[in-house]
C-alpha cells in the first residue's frame, strides 16, 4: 500500500465528492442491506429517520427503497457541498426526504425519530461517545441507533493482492505509529469500529447487536472493465502502484455496523 499525508478529524468532505462516489459504489451487497433491513432490524412499519453526516445521501438512496411507504429521512451533514449534490439527487422526493447543513456537535432534536443512523462518520471525529449521546437523544422510547464504521486495522487487514510481490505486513509499522500517534494526540481512534458497541452499552442502550459488512471489493483480470477497475481498486484502497500489473486485488471492507435500542422492548424486536 501507499501510504499519504495525514488526514485529519476536520477534513472537508465537499473536495472528496470523487472518492466518496467512487467507494460507495463498492461498499455493500445490496441483498446484505436488505436482510439487515428485513430480517435483523426488521423494520415493517414506517419510520422516521436521522442520518448524521450523510453526505450527498448515499444511505437515503440504498435505505429508502427498503422501509415501508410513509417513511421519513432527514440527512445532516457540514458540507454544504454534499448537502448541495444531495438535494439535487432528491429534488423529485422533497415529500420524504430533507437535508440540512449543520453541525453535528452543534444539532439539536427533540427525540422525534425512530432510527438513528450514521455511516463512516463517527470515524473521523475524535468524539465518538458525545456523538453516539446526540443518536440516542435523537430517538424515541424504543428508537434504533445503528453506526457503520470501520475498523482500519480490520479493514488493512482485508487485502490482498495477487502479485508475487505482495507483501501485506509492508506497513504495519508506519500504520502502528500512524494511528496510534494520531490517537494519542487526541485525534480519530482507528479501531472505533470495534468499540462503538462498547459506547452504545455504557449509554445505556439495549438489546445491542453487531454485525459486519460482508461486501469484498473483488477485481480480477477476467473482469472485461480490468484496466480501469483495478486503477480505482489502487485509488480507493491507496494501494502502492508498484502492484498495478497484479492478477487480481480484494478489500473485504469490515464495516462493523452496531445496533441498539433506546429500551428493551426495541420496537423492531419481535
Ligand atoms: C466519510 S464521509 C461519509 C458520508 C456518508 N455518511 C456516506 O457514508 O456516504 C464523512 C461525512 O461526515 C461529515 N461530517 C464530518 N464531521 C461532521 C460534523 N461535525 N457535522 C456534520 N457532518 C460531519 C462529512 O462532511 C462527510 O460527509
Amino acid at each position: 500500500m501507499k501510504m499519504e499525508a495525514d488526514i485529519g478529524s476536520n477534513k472537508d468532505w465537499g473536495l472528496e465528492k470523487a472518492y466518496l462516489h467512487s467507494t460507495r459504489q463498492n461498499l455493500w451487497n445490496n441483498d446484505y442491506f436488505e436482510f439487515l433491513v428485513k430480517c435483523v432490524w426488521k423494520i415493517d412499519k414506517p419510520v422516521k429517520i436521522i442520518d448524521l453526516g450523510c453526505g450527498y445521501g448515499y444511505l437515503a438512496q440504498i435505505l429508502l427503497p427498503l422501509v415501508p411507504e410513509g417513511s421519513s429521512y432527514k440527512g445532516i451533514d457540514i458540507s454544504e457541498e454534499l448537502i448541495d449534490e444531495a438535494n439535487e439527487i432528491f429534488a423529485n422526493n422533497k415529500t420524504q426526504v430533507c437535508f440540512e447543513v449543520a453541525d453535528i456537535n452543534d444539532y439539536e432534536s427533540v427525540a422525534e425519530y425512530d432510527i438513528a443512523i450514521c455511516q463512516s462518520v463517527i470515524r473521523h471525529r475524535n468524539n465518538p461517545e458525545d456523538i453516539l449521546k446526540k443518536m440516542i437523544s435523537f430517538v424515541k422510547d424504543n428508537g434504533l441507533v445503528i453506526c457503520i464504521e470501520p475498523s482500519r486495522r480490520m479493514e488493512n487487514a482485508g487485502i490482498f493482492i495477487d502479485n508475487k510481490m505482495y507483501d501485506p505486513f509492508e506497513n504495519d509499522d508506519f500504520l502502528k505509529e500512524r494511528w496510534l500517534s494520531e490517537e494519542h494526540l487526541g485525534g480519530r481512534d482507528y479501531q472505533v469500529g470495534i468499540k462503538v458497541t462498547v459506547f452504545m452499552e455504557k449509554l445505556g442502550l439495549k438489546n445491542i447487536g453487531v454485525r459486519i459488512n460482508d461486501y469484498v471489493d473483488f477485481i480480477s483480470a477476467d473482469n472485461e472493465s480490468f484496466e480501469a477497475e483495478s486503477q480505482r481498486f489502487i485509488r480507493d484502497h491507496s494501494i502502492d502502484p508498484k502492484y498495478s500489473d497484479s492478477n487480481s486485488f480484494l478489500a473485504a471492507r469490515c464495516h462493523v455496523i452496531s445496533f441498539g435500542y433506546k429500551q428493551s422492548e426495541g420496537r423492531f424486536f419481535d
